[in-house]
């Protein structure tokens, strides 16, 4: 079974279209947001440093993003039966630990789907999704920092994935079924 990363700005559907591929090819789902946000709601000492970082918009550091990442892999057999990856990998070193951490355990990353959409309509997703959502990083001020997060820290990792020969850009405006039909076409 594949492992496919779902790449993109905050807003950019990769939670709604992880939803469709894990029915459409029965991966297993890894969140690192999901995963934090549920150490966050259960008040574990993970959940108090993943607070003080998710709240301002900035990343969780690097060395423990890696180490709570195989955790969660070592942890679910599922896992090596196809993945699909959400918010994981995030910066350069985070995609160098991935691909050792693979290498390890006879795995690689088959695709990275990358969803492109233009950051108007990214505030103004999240902007909406704030009204309803209750995630403490959903306001205009933590949009914005998030954004410049992405464009610093994550957006490198196109032109990364690009060199590795897997990067799939997807134009990620539309509905959610236009643009995942976009997806399928893309993965095959
Ligand atoms: P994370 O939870 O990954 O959030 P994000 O990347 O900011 O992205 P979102 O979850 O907000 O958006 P999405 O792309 O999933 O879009 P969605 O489908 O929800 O990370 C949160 C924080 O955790 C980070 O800022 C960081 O602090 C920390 N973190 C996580 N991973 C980390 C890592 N690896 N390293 C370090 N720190 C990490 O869609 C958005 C909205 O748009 C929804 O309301 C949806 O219904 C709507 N929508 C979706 N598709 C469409 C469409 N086609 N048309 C109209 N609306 C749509
Ligand atoms: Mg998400």
């Amino acid at each position: 079974m594949p492992n496919i990363i779902i790449f993109g700005a905050p807003g950019s559907g990769k939670g709604t279209q992880s939803e469709l591929l894990i029915e459409r090819y029965n991966l297993h789902h890894i969140s690192t947001g999901e995963l934090l946000r549920g150490h966050i709601s259960r008040q574990t000492e993970l959940g108090k440093i993943a607070d003080s970082f998710i709240s301002k918009g900035q990343l969780i550091p690097d060395n423990l993003m890696i180490d709570i990442f195989a955790d969660t892999i070592d942890n679910n057999p599922a896992a090596l039966k196809g993945l699909i990856l959400d918010g994981f990998p995030r910066t350069i070193p985070q995609a160098e630990g991935l691909k050792a951490m693979f290498e390890q355990r006879g795995m690689k990353v088959d695709a990275v789907i990358g969803l492109e959409v233009p950051e108007a309509e990214l505030i103004d997703r999240l902007l909406k999704r704030g009204q309803v959502s209750g995630r403490s990083d959903d306001n205009l001020e933590t949009i914005n920092k998030r954004l410049d997060v992405y464009r610093s820290q994550t957006l490198p990792l196109r032109d990364y994935y690009i060199n590795e020969g897997c990067y799939c850009a997807i134009e990620g405006t539309g509905t959610v079924e236009e643009i995942f039909g976009r997806i399928v076409e893309a993965v095959g």
